[in-house]
């Protein structure tokens, strides 16, 4: 296999991740199912992806110009995409997040140079009270004055073709007809992206977004607390568009988890909460399908940002 071409900056390592046949927990009878395994961006997550194209796209719309703040409110995946992409490039990066995230993505941003401002959790627990909270404090920040660029993911359409390119990759991977995509939701940017450009090329191809079980927005319309990172934001998420999906699908956490352990032991992927959800949903959309139909999912960050939590040693 040819190696990848040299890129000028970590920038240029976004993106071209594999996408994996999952052979081992797929049990007869069932669709094909792969695996994007979006933990191999630079910062471990499909967010670099995001981070990069709501950057630019500001920058083309000059919003965004040398010297300024970015600000964002995130469980720390975006934050630690965005610290990263404002690292390359020169910006400053003010970021409010909670402690009800893993310390590891905290530590991340301000790896990466990023000021970090912590709004205290309920127990450790994202109840539905918490994004809004922080995203009322990014508000404030960034109203502090024009120097300041927020860069709103739950609402700024800029994610959207960051994720298409996403889509783009999943269509020259896998060549043939995709029959089912899901992934789990928390701005749905990721799931909206990539579902617009499969449906361009597939229109029957059946996308089903997630949450999880006990903080049922979408399936039963109202909140509840969990612990996956990342997804169940506790409102309906404005980029969510009915056009590009057929179904809400909420998803046991409990499953999600021992999924998480499955795929470390029996297919070698190492994957964070949201993206063991997200297998649980393919291999119910593989055996609803049947043989010869393909379901495709998304491994969302690296299970290395969880090991030192209990994702991975709990029974
Ligand atoms: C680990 C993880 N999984 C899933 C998601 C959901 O992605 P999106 O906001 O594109 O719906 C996020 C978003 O922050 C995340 O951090």
């Amino acid at each position: 296999m040819p190696a990848l071409p040299s890129v000028d900056s970590a920038l240029g390592a976004i993106g071209n991740t594999p996408c994996v046949q999952l052979t081992r927990i797929v049990p007869p009878g069932c669709a094909r199912v792969f695996l994007k395994l979006e933990s191999l961006n630079p910062t471990g997550s499909y967010k670099d992806r995001m981070a990069l194209s709501v950057v630019e796209e500001a920058e083309r719309r000059n919003e965004l110009r040398r010297g300024m703040t970015v600000v964002e409110a995130t469980g720390g995946s975006t934050g630690s995409s965005f610290a990263f992409v404002c690292a390359l490039k020169g910006y400053n990066f003010r970021v409010v997040s909670s402690d009800a995230f893993a310390v590891e993505k905290l530590n991340t941003m301000t790896a990466f140079g990023a000021q970090l401002d912590v709004v205290p959790s309920a127990n450790g627990k994202i109840t539905p009270q918490l994004i809004p909270a922080m995203r009322e404090r990014a508000r404030q920040i960034s109203s502090q004055g024009s120097d300041y660029y927020y860069a709103d993911q739950f609402s700024n359409p800029d994610v959207l073709p960051g994720y298409a390119t996403l889509g783009r990759e999943v269509l020259e991977q896998i060549p043939s007809r995709i029959d089912a995509f899901c992934g789990a939701i928390g701005g749905a940017g990721m799931v909206m992206g990539v579902a617009r450009t499969l449906k361009e090329k597939w229109p029957a191809c059946h996308v089903a977004v997630l949450e999880p079980a006990s903080a049922p927005t979408l399936t039963k319309g109202y909140g509840g607390e969990h612990s996956v990172e990342g997804i169940g934001i506790g409102f309906p998420p404005p980029l969510l568009n009915k056009l590009w999906y057929d179904e809400a699908r909420a998803i046991e956490e409990g499953e999600g988890r021992v999924m998480c352990r499955r795929l470390a032991k029996e297919e070698g992927l190492l994957v964070g909460t949201s993206s063991g959800l997200n297998v649980v949903a393919a291999l119910q959309l593989a055996k609803e399908l049947g043989p010869g139909k393909t379901v495709v999912t998304v491994g969302c960050d690296t299970g290395l940002k969880y090991v030192r939590g209990n994702l991975y040693t709990e029974s």
